[in-house]
């Protein structure tokens, strides 16, 4: 049984002073950072760059989870392990050739993340559950934060759960969007490790270290309940 853990999205941080909330996201003792790279095109929004990532890793040790929101990712895959990503996570929607894409992300160093939209079925990534180390199960349609969590994929992530655990894959399946105090148990129950939330964290009067502290706590407490 792998550790719960939230992992804050980068996406509601305050970019002018990234610093201070990556401080700030340390202290309250994350192991990672998520990083929403978005194109405009795969997703009506656009984000930032390799640059960014690079400006992130000069300023953390932490791991850096790079989530590619955009069409083509396997002509960016490198450069954004060079600027400091230790795990890619590709769309399969975006990947033709998914299994291909998967040895690229495995030769260029970085762990492997392959994330579902919410309307994409699993049987998407049913072939290649055993190659992977995360499987992001996007709980509102990509592009951006601060959406509603939609409580249709909490079935669904128990599935990938039991799909990982029928194919003897201990992977990590993580949940990205709408996740807060109130929506994490749930995911959490149904076999969910990893937290991704931005604006819960970011985005709330607490402080970055309480929100998500709190937030971990909530997570905590759902799989100590569960008896998992
Ligand atoms: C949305 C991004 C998320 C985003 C989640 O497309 O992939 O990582 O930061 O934001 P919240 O937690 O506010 O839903
Ligand atoms: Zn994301």
């Amino acid at each position: 049984m792998r550790d719960i853990v939230v992992v804050p999205s980068l996406l509601s941080a305050d970019f002018g002073n990234l610093a201070s909330d990556i401080r700030a996201a340390e202290e309250c003792g994350v192991s990672a950072l998520h990083c929403d790279i978005m194109d405009g095109h795969f997703v009506p929004n656009i984000t930032f760059g390799p640059m960014i990532v690079a400006a992130v890793r000069s300023l953390t040790d932490l791991r850096l989870r790079v989530h590619l929101m955009i069409e083509q990712p396997e002509q960016f895959i490198e450069r954004f392990v060079e600027a400091g990503a230790n795990e890619i996570i590709v769309h399969a929607e975006t990947c033709p050739r998914l299994h291909r894409t998967i040895q690229q992300i495995n030769e260029s160093g970085a762990a492997v993340g392959v994330a579902l939209n919410p309307s994409t079925p699993l049987c998407a990534i049913e072939n290649v559950i055993t190659d992977i180390d995360t499987l992001l199960i996007m709980t509102v349609n990509p592009g951006f934060g601060g959406q509603t969590f939609i409580e249709a994929m909490v079935p669904k992530i128990a599935r990938a759960r039991a799909m990982a655990d029928d194919a003897g894959a201990d992977i990590d399946i993580a949940v990205d969007g709408g996740m807060d105090i109130e929506t994490v148990g749930r995911v959490v129950n149904a076999g969910a490790n990893v937290i991704v939330a931005g604006s819960s964290v970011f985005g709330l009067r607490l402080s970055v270290t309480q929100a998500c502290q709190a937030l971990t706590v909530a997570a905590q407490a759902a799989r100590d309940a569960g008896g998992a």
